[in-house]
């Protein structure tokens, strides 16, 4: 296998950021491809704890060349604090590619965010407000700016020129302040001036590194459930975390793609508004959002959480192509008499195993579960599948069953070495 696609399967914060740093110490070449700063990998090893946001995870490796492709939307102001950061902590040696068809993320962008989101009263999405959804907007009504001008002062100059009358007339409407057009150039052109370095064609790197044989793996962002076509809609992000947008996303053949490693963790977990079907609230949930340490990595909001839904997770094998999956913070489960997980949906007296399209009946339906019994061990010390206690075997086994994907790695705790791989995927 020398390309893997790494996808959240569920709601996003499946840690995928551990699954694609354990992986990318076999890979030659780490790909993002959509999304932006409303992503936050968190990744343990050594002891050291580092929050990324838009910059790749093969970054610490000084031999993996880190590709942010041409889906994404980057914050070049964000993305700058975000090297800087881990320069300071000792990450200088690094190979960065920034695609030059990205699209840029500007203030005018948040702003228009934040204002979208309290107009909408009680519909509200609960995005991240980083700007995402206003630059894929701007994307699509072609009004975007994209790397490859705003490397180029002259270009940056124009194109700006242009958008900002557009943008300050949609803010003034919305009750918002303009913004002033010198501040952003001067301040902006900075940020330009040092990510330059960085910009290429990163389609074209990347089809030679395919063609040369390197190891490639993408990471995606998000969750399939968050898919803009595809998830719970409106309650989305503003781009397709699906494996099916990995080609276009990044300008590759859909032939290179193979393999889709879907992350789940053992239970549960959204943020932002939406449908929830298998959320718990009360002492369960608790017990597990504390011990999962389950608050947002880029807003610090606390999570919700759920038993596992299989139905959820079998529509993100269908969408997504799905064909081995990692279950993540297994270790969080330890302690509970029995777990339940969801296996079909009830909506309106029929039995349903498939999602609705519709957020009026998606908030319906009723989860249907099975019951098995949990174990009370500490399992972080875990080093393979035989030495989990029985009950924890058979909940993977089941997860297995019910998904009819074969569970490839599973994880105990943050480290990497809390990592067992039941299946080598990427040597
Ligand atoms: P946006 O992507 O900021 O527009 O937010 C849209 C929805 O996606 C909100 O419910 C966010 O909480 C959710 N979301 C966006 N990025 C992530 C992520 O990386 N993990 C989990 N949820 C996310």
């Amino acid at each position: 296998m020398r390309t893997l696609v790494i996808v959240g399967s569920q709601w996003g914060d499946e840690g995928k950021g551990k699954v694609t740093d354990y992986l990318a110490q076999e890979a030659d070449v780490v790909v993002r491809s959509q999304g932006g700063n409303n992503a936050g990998h968190t990744i343990l090893f050594d002891g050291n704890k580092f929050a990324l946001r838009s910059i790749p995870s093969g970054i610490f490796n000084p031999n993996i060349k880190n590709i942010m492709a041409n889906g994404m939307v980057i914050d070049p102001k964000q993305m700058l604090e975000e090297l800087h950061g881990l320069e300071a902590r000792g990450i200088k040696k690094y190979q960065l590619f920034v695609s030059n068809r990205a699209h840029i993320v500007l203030p005018y962008h948040s702003a228009l965010d934040g204002a979208y989101e309290q107009f909408k009263e009680d519909k509200k999405i609960g995005t991240t407000k980083r700007g995402i959804g206003p630059t894929y907007a701007d994307k699509a009504n072609r009004i975007g700016i994209r790397m490859g001008e705003f490397i180029q002062p002259e270009l940056f100059k124009e194109q700006l020129k242009t958008v900002l009358k557009i943008k300050n007339m949609e803010l003034q409407m919305l009750g918002l302040e303009p913004f002033d057009f010198d501040a952003i150039y001067t301040e902006y052109s900075k940020y330009a001036e040092e990510i330059k370095p960085f910009v290429c064609d990163t389609a074209e790197l990347l089809e030679e590194e395919i063609l040369k044989n390197s190891k490639v793996l993408f990471e995606g962002a998000q969750g399939v459930m968050l898919c803009l076509d595809h998830g719970t809609y409106p309650y989305v992000t503003s781009s397709s975390p699906t494996g099916a947008s990995v080609p276009l996303n990044s300008g590759i053949a859909p032939r290179y793609i193979q393999d889709v490693l879907g992350i789940c963790k053992a239970y549960t977990t959204r943020v932002g508004e939406g449908p929830f079907p298998t959320e718990l609230d009360g002492e369960l949930a608790h017990y597990i959002r504390e011990r999962g340490h389950e608050y947002g990595t880029v807003t610090q909001r606390p999570r919700r959480v759920g038993y596992l839904d299989c139905v959820a997770l079998n529509y993100a094998r269908r969408i997504s192509g799905i064909n081995h999956l990692a279950l993540m913070l297994f270790d969080v489960l330890s302690g509970l008499d029995t777990i339940k997980i969801c296996y079909a949906y009830e909506l309106d007296g029929k039995i349903i195993h498939t999602i609705p399209a519709t957020t009026y009946d998606y908030s319906r339906v009723k989860p249907l579960y099975i019951e098995m019994p949990g174990w009370k061990e500490d399992i972080t010390s875990v080093t393979s599948f035989d030495e989990l206690p029985i009950q924890a075997q058979n909940y993977i086994r089941k997860v297995e069953e019910l998904t009819k994907i074969k569970v490839s790695l599973f994880s105990v705790g943050p480290d990497r070495k809390q990592t067992i791989v039941l299946e080598e995927l990427f040597k």
